[in-house]
């Protein structure tokens, strides 16, 4: 039998909450799908190890890592530790260091989520946004000069190589034409007269060798009005780091809510493992309680599943969310249910099992 080698890391806040919750449905696939097991290796890393260690993971962190089949996290980020450390020094180092430069997020209403946008229907948001995920604004290039003087300047650099646009608009023109849809680049080239001005030419550049693929290209701030206003008209949404980060963030407000969505750190040449995850973040506001919901890292189990050759099992993790949101007795407070965590995900597994 196939044995696939997962990393966890749970995390902060609601992430270990979550996480075990992504475990258990990844467990119950195994059991029903008979070929294959999990061997999952759990890494206490986050900022509670910080306080203790004064590193947010063991400097051979990304060794022990490198050669599992994927990873799976949950939530990175508490106060007490400076946000600019504890991401930068774990999830983000992770992305860039394991060059899972494709963020690929579903931005999609199931039946039965919540949407607060008047009359839209699941048929009206469905989209796959492929954001930059390894330099752009997040290069953390930059300076802080003159510091605590009334000369102080600080530059923040964003970093736009020829590889790294041209690799991640490619891989949203060859999704586009495979899925037979439209292709939405995000960009801001009227303000951001280096770097997107360059991203807007490799869009027009690439173009050339995909005929068949519609293309549209919006500026960033049309984009998140028409997401709103016209969410039908986005298919495959192509974009950069940070722009891709506020839009998956609007995403999934108008798709269910922060406990609804998911991503994936993807290496599409498959040299390092790639990185599961909620776009959510350690919700402290709600840590600690047993409230949070778990969708969102099932989903992300899902998009690990066919990542690693089961996109029937990803298929029908869907399905089974569609039930339980139809049905509502599971759902956690944030979905206006009183579930909790465990129940949620207790209630999933079984639902897997059912129809099995
Ligand atoms: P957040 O996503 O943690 O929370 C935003 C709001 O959404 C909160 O009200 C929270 O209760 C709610 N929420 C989020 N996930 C939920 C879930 N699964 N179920 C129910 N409600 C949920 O964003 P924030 O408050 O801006 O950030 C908190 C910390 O998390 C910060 O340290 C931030 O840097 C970090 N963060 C980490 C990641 C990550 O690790 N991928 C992502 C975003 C933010
Ligand atoms: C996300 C998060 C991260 C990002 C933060 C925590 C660095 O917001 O995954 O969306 O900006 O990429
Ligand atoms: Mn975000």
């Amino acid at each position: 039998m196939k044995t696939y080698r997962v990393a966890v890391i749970p995390g902060d806040g609601i992430g270990p909450e979550v996480i075990r919750e992504a475990v258990k449905v990844l467990n119950t696939v195994s059991q029903l799908d008979g070929g294959f097991r999990f061997e999952f290796t759990e890494y206490p890393w986050g900022c509670e190890y910080y306080l203790k260690t004064g590193e947010m993971m063991p400097p051979d962190g990304l060794d022990r890592l490198r050669d599992c089949d994927a990873i799976l996290l949950g939530a990175v980020g508490y106060p007490g530790v400076p946000d600019h450390v504890s991401l930068r020094d774990l999830l983000l180092r992770i992305r860039h260091d394991f060059d899972q430069y494709v963020n690929l997020r579903p931005v999609k209403l199931l039946r039965s989520a919540p949407c607060p946008i008047k009359g839209k229907g699941p048929g009206d948001i469905d989209m796959t946004f492929i954001r930059e995920n390894s330099e752009g604004e997040y290069s953390g290039q930059g300076a802080w000069l003159y510091p605590n003087t009334p000369q102080e300047v600080v530059i923040q650099d964003g970093v736009f190589s020829r590889k790294g646009c041209e690799r991640i608009i490619r891989y949203a023109y060859e999704l586009a034409k495979r899925e037979g849809k439209s292709l939405t680049s995000v960009s801001k080239g009227n303000a951001l007269n280096y770097s997107m001005v360059f991203w807007d030419q490799i869009f027009r550049e690439i173009a050339r060798e995909y005929p068949e693929v519609e293309t549209h290209s919006l500026l960033v701030d049309a984009a998140a009005m028409l997401m709103i206003r016209n969410p039908e008209r986005f298919q495959i949404v192509v974009t950069s780091n940070l722009f891709g980060d506020i839009l998956t963030d609007l995403g999934a407000a108008i798709s269910g809510g922060m406990g609804l969505a998911a991503g994936a750190n993807l290496d599409p040449e498959r040299r390092f493992p790639s990185m599961f995850e909620p776009i959510h973040g350690s919700a402290p506001d709600i840590a600690g309680r047993g409230i949070a919901n778990p969708l969102a890292s099932i989903w992300a189990a899902g998009q690990l599943l066919e990542h690693l050759g089961h996109p029937r099992w990803y298929g029908r993790i869907l399905e089974v969310m569609e039930q339980l949101l139809t049905e509502g007795s599971s759902m956690t407070p944030d979905l206006g249910g009183s579930a909790s965590t465990s129940a949620c995900g207790d209630a999933f597994a079984a639902r897997l099992r059912q129809g099995n």
